[in-house]
């Protein structure tokens, strides 16, 4: 049996408001294509199954996990990467907590939970723990027990209301 040849797929998009033309192999993840084709390294990928949620990533605002979205299917997209989040080399409010309130280890679910925060912290509301611990529920952490994470949200959610 011949196998046939991977498929390769016109794709643009914007990523962290920079337009981006490419042509990428049907297979292809998101997370993949970011990382090296990109070099945006800081999305990272852990279980490739959609647990984790340590490569989310903003897709025309909401949360995805980019491990699992077809880079063809992000088509006409705009996608944010954390190294979208310090303009100008300024960390984000939501950065500079998470380092204020001790909400990392060793880092590495870390940008994906601030993806996910971020999409909670411009969605604005109240400062509310449930809410904030429901929606972070959705990332693990093997590190810092989620309370440090919850805290850094909740004083950026109390700051901004
Ligand atoms: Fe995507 Fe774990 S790497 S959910
Ligand atoms: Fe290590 Fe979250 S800080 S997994």
């Amino acid at each position: 049996m011949q196998l046939e040849p991977a498929t390769d797929i016109p794709v643009r998009l914007s990523v962290n408001g920079e337009k981006r033309e490419l042509t990428v192999e049907a297979r292809r993840s998101l997370a993949d294509v970011l990382r090296r084709e990109l070099g945006l390294t800081g999305t990272r990928v852990g279980c490739e199954t959609g647990v984790c949620g340590t490569c989310t990533v903003l897709a025309d605002g909401d949360p995805i996990r980019s491990c699992l979205t077809l880079a063809a299917s992000a088509d006409g997209t705009s996608v944010e990467t954390v190294e979208s989040l310090a303009a100008g080399g300024r960390l984000s409010a939501l950065q500079k907590a998470l380092a204020d309130h001790f909400g990392l280890q060793c880092g590495f679910c870390t940008p994906g939970f601030l993806m996910l925060a971020t999409a909670l912290v411009r969605a604005g509301g109240p400062p509310d723990r449930e809410r904030i611990r429901e929606h972070l529920a959705a990332n693990l952490c093997r590190c810092t027990g989620y309370t440090p994470i919850v805290d850094a949200v909740e004083s950026v959610l109390r700051d901004a209301a």
